[in-house]
């Protein structure tokens, strides 16, 4: 059932939701454009808002529903089993089975699982997200930032950090800089496009 469960939340994050949008409607493959991202950020700068919409949501929604598996269908499940479905969720984004394994950056879907998981937490991180992205207009920065907010968040109030969450988030936000080395190469070598919306071709 462990591994039954593991599975499913990889395949459920593997669903490369920037990837088909961009194939189906547009006919051009996002992971081409931009950035080269499959994420609802690139979508949004390439193909426009409405295609980064339900990216954003699907993404958001596979990695709450993989947090949210063991409770929905297993009695007694292992209290660590939600957390480690999150991040094989996040680890499906990233390496997709059903797009090559060349997926997204993680950051979506890992707030999705911690949406389940640590609400007030990822509503902490959503906050400093929000006023980077307002600040800077610098997507990337405000995924970092957001992604430290995590883990000061989780060791500095433990009322909002349930069980698991210092080490998840810890690993998270490792994670998140990992996907992000490019990103932060440019922003270090100050050459990080600030974020403008795309138009969709007509
Ligand atoms: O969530 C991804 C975002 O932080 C950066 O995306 O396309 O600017 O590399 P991008």
């Amino acid at each position: 059932m462990i591994a039954f469960s593991l599975l499913v939340a990889y395949l459920l994050g593997s669903i490369p939701t920037a990837v088909w949008v961009s194939k189906l409607f547009f006919g051009v493959d996002v992971r081409a454009l931009g950035s080269g991202n499959a994420g609802a950020t690139n979508v949004a700068r390439t193909l426009g808002w409405e295609a980064a919409l339900p990216v954003v949501l699907v993404d958001v929604g596979k990695g709450a529903l993989a947090a949210a598996l063991p409770k929905l269908f297993w009695q007694g499940f292992p209290v660590w089993l939600p957390l480690a479905c999150a991040v094989a969720a996040v680890v499906g984004h990233t390496f997709p089975v059903f797009a090559g394994f060349r997926g997204g950056k993680g950051v979506a879907t890992a707030g999705g699982g911690l949406l389940v998981l640590a609400p007030a937490l990822v509503g902490l991180a959503a906050l400093v997200w929000l006023a980077v992205v307002v600040l800077t207009r610098i997507v990337s920065l405000a995924s970092l930032l957001a992604a430290l907010t995590l883990v000061v968040g989780a060791f500095a109030w433990p009322a909002l950090a349930p069980w698991g969450m210092k080490p998840l988030a810890l690993l998270l936000c490792l994670f998140v800089f990992w996907t992000h080395r490019q990103n932060i190469r440019r922003l270090l070598s100050g050459q990080e496009p600030r974020f403008t919306f795309g138009k969709p071709k007509p």
